[in-house]
C-alpha cells in the first residue's frame, strides 16, 4: 500500500470516536494487518479518542503509514490542548483513573503498541504517541 499521506480525524464527540476508530481499522486492513492487530489498532484509536473527548473536549488523531528500513507499520498521535496530565507515571498505572472510569485506557494501550510516548504538561495539553509495526 503506497499511502505517504497523514490521515487526520477531528475528535470532538462520541461519534467522532466512532469514526476514528473505524478508519483506523480500515487503514490498518488496507496495510495487510492480521485481523487480530486490526482489532488492537482500532481499540487503542479509540481509547485515545475517547480519553480526547473526556478530558480535554477536543483534539485530533493522526495515523501515518510509515516505512523504515523494510519495515512497515502505523504511526497514531493523539494530540490535544486540554488541561494536560499531572502525573504521567500514575495515569499510566492500571486501575488509576480521575473521572471514576476503569484507568486501563492509557496501561491498555501502551501495552498493544510496539512503541508508546507521552508528552504532556499540566495546562499544554497531551500528545500520546503509538507505534505498531507488522510483523512479516
Ligand atoms: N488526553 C488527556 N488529557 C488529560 N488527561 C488525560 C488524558 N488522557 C488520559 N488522561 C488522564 O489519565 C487518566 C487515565 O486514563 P485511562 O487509562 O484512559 O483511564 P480512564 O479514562 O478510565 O480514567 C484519566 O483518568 C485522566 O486523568
Ligand atoms: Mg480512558
Amino acid at each position: 500500500v503506497a499511502d505517504n499521506g497523514e490521515h487526520r480525524i477531528p475528535v470532538a464527540s462520541d461519534a467522532d470516536v466512532i469514526t476514528a476508530r473505524q478508519r483506523a481499522r480500515a487503514l490498518a486492513a488496507g496495510m495487510g494487518f492480521p485481523v487480530t492487530d486490526r482489532t488492537l489498532i482500532a481499540t487503542a484509536v479509540s481509547e485515545l479518542a475517547r480519553n480526547i473527548v473526556a478530558y480535554a473536549g477536543s483534539g485530533v488523531i493522526a495515523i501515518r503509514i510509515v516505512e523504515e528500513r523494510g519495515k512497515r507499520g502505523l504511526i497514531v498521535v493523539a494530540e490535544d490542548q486540554g488541561p494536560g496530565i499531572a502525573n504521567v507515571p500514575r495515569a499510566l498505572e492500571r486501575g488509576f483513573s480521575t473521572s471514576g472510569g476503569l484507568g486501563l485506557g492509557l496501561p491498555g494501550v501502551r501495552q498493544l503498541g510496539d512503541e508508546f510516548e507521552i508528552e504532556s504538561r499540566p495546562g499544554q495539553g497531551t500528545r500520546i504517541t503509538v507505534r505498531k509495526w507488522m510483523h512479516v
